[in-house]
């Protein structure tokens, strides 16, 4: 069977992008869950790792979490999935809640509506490698939400169109360059529709010139109005591409604002060290 073109997502047209530089939400994509996480804090034995974190993230918004090595950012995302449980503070994602007590039953009804609403990226990719990109898309519809496989590899081929894969929908993850992987792993985040995107320094194992790829494919996500906290050390990106930057250290919030903001504005000498440490 021969492969359709590869469609790249229709980027917007400049009559429809607004001051933000996004399509309305009214261009017929949904604009996604708001994300708040209140009061939360976590500990590993005695150690506090995230002290009274509050934060929100609105839908259709593009938030850069920044930090210091340590300071909590891969805690916070694995919370916010669920991944990690915590012991105090509330999260809502959408109108699905996770309380200290939920997080500790991976059966919870919450546990399961959250993991589902948020897709999460991980810095390795965590692509299965006896699976070929098309398969591991399809595999979370499949197995979690009991699509039909004929269903899920129409879809499956559809999202790696849409990262620019359509072409290597069949290779194994091995004959795959680490920008491509990343962007399989994007395709199958997007696979459980998820009303939000995690991730957590997806391009930090890449070379620079693969960056550009998947960064792209975040920045086309952003316009169609996907909602999307991202850990990054790419601050040229996250300048141009984040609605808001976050700053994390030592497991507190210490900056919250506009990226020309925070990065060009610091109020914190913590921040100004750790950003003339990443801008080198
Ligand atoms: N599973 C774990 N057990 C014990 N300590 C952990 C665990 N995961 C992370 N930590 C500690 O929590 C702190 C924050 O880690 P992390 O959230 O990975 O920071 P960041 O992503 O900002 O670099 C670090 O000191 C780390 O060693
Ligand atoms: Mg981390």
């Amino acid at each position: 069977m021969s492969a359709p073109a590869p469609v790249r997502p229709p980027a917007a047209n400049a009559a429809t992008i607004s001051a933000n530089g996004k399509a309305p939400a009214a261009a017929g994509k949904s604009a996604g869950m708001p994300i708040s996480v209140r009061g939360l804090s976590k500990r590993f034995g005695e150690r506090t790792i995230l002290n009274d974190v509050s934060l929100d993230v609105t839908p259709g918004e593009t938030v850069a979490l920044i930090g210091p090595s340590g300071g909590g950012k891969s805690t916070l995302l694995r919370c916010l999935n669920g991944l990690n449980t915590f012991e105090a503070g509330e999260i809502q994602v959408g109108q699905h809640n996770l309380t200290p007590g939920d997080t500790h039953n991976g059966k919870s009804a919450a546990l399961q509506q959250v993991r589902r609403s948020l897709g999460m990226v991980f810095q390795d990719f965590q692509l299965f490698p006896h699976m070929t990109a098309l398969e591991n898309v399809m595999e979370a519809p499949v197995r979690v939400a009991n699509v039909d496989s004929t269903a899920a590899a129409e879809r499956g081929r559809k999202l790696l169109d849409r990262v620019g894969l359509g072409e290597r929908a069949d290779f194994y993850p091995r004959q795959l360059s680490g920008g491509q992987k990343q962007r399989v792993a994007i395709a199958r985040a997007l696979a459980m529709d998820p009303q939000g995107l995690l991730c957590d320094e997806i391009t930090s194992a890449l070379d620079p010139e693969l960056k550009c790829e998947v960064l792209e494919v975040l920045e086309d996500l952003r316009r169609e109005g996907m909602t999307i906290l991202m850990v990054t050390h790419e601050i040229g990106f996250a300048r141009r591409a984040a609605d808001r930057v976050v700053v994390l250290a030592d497991g507190k919030i210490i900056e919250n604002g506009p990226p020309s903001q925070v990065i060009d504005a610091p109020t914190t000498d913590r921040t100004r060290q750790f950003l003339s440490r990443v801008l080198g």
